[in-house]
């Protein structure tokens, strides 16, 4: 049995007494089912958060982070920073990182290393754009975004990564992909994996979901067999919204 997982990206949403609001509503949701709960605050509410929910089944993780353990990268924060207020986790490779911010493979190998050799667990996002998916090609850019960034790791290194594939064209549209689509897709990831790493590595990683995920939908793409859970957008800030997510496994 892999491990559920449900994950809030909270982007650039919450100052700090809504992030402190957030989390006390939070706090007061049940949890039915066995996934594992965690939620990504912007970096200016990190550390409360990590103090709020320390006490609780809630992992307070990093949207992002630099490569460099220090020096001259204005705006930006380091693997060791993160560590010494207790996150542990990063989401790394996320669409809007690559888009608004030029991410390519290229750094996001770099921020694999980094994350990986302080002992992070990376959450790795994957995904096409409408375009690519129109003319038939999400499947080879998939591919391609696991194998510049991750395929130079030994399968060793899977024990702490996540993937989770996000439709660009899905994100914050409304536009869920079908269930259908996700299993698809995550089965082909699966067969990525494998393809290098063999099943082992493979149908252990977990493989979640993002894009347009609300109450209404969950249950069913979390149904899938290769869909291991959900990254979790505009669905995230709201608690009760967020629990019947995490609950509809
Ligand atoms: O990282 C999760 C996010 O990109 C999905 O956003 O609002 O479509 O759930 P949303």
């Amino acid at each position: 049995m892999r491990r559920q997982i449900v994950a809030g990206n909270w982007k650039m949403n919450n100052d700090l007494a809504q992030t402190q609001t957030l989390i006390t509503d939070l706090k007061q949701q049940t949890k039915t089912s066995k996934a594992e709960v965690k939620i990504a605050p912007a970096f200016t509410n990190l550390w409360s958060a990590f103090e709020a929910t320390k006490e609780t089944d809630i992992e307070v993780v990093a949207q992002t982070m630099h490569f460099a353990d220090n020096g001259a990268f204005t705006g930006e924060v380091s693997a060791s920073m993160l560590k010494s207020i207790g996150v542990k986790t990063v989401i790394l490779g996320h669409s809007e990182r690559r888009t608004y911010f030029n991410e390519s493979d290229e750094d996001l190998a770099k921020k694999v290393n980094a994350a990986l050799a302080h002992d992070m667990e990376i959450i790795f996002c994957i995904g096409e754009v409408l375009e690519d998916r129109a003319a038939g090609r999400e499947e080879a850019v998939v591919a391609a975004q696991i194998k510049n960034a991750l395929f130079h790791l030994e399968g060793e290194a899977f024990k702490t990564i996540v993937l989770a594939y996000e439709p660009v064209w899905a994100i914050g549209t409304g536009e869920t992909a079908s269930p259908e689509q996700a299993q698809d897709m995550h089965a082909f990831i699966r067969n990525t994996l494998a393809s290098k790493y063999g099943d082992t590595v493979a149908n252990t990683v977990p493989v979640l979901y993002g894009g347009s995920v609300k109450p209404s939908n969950a249950k069913e793409i979390f149904s899938k067999p290769d869909v291991d859970g959900g990254l979790i957008g505009g669905a995230s800030l709201k608690a009760e919204d967020f629990y019947a997510i995490v609950n509809a496994f």
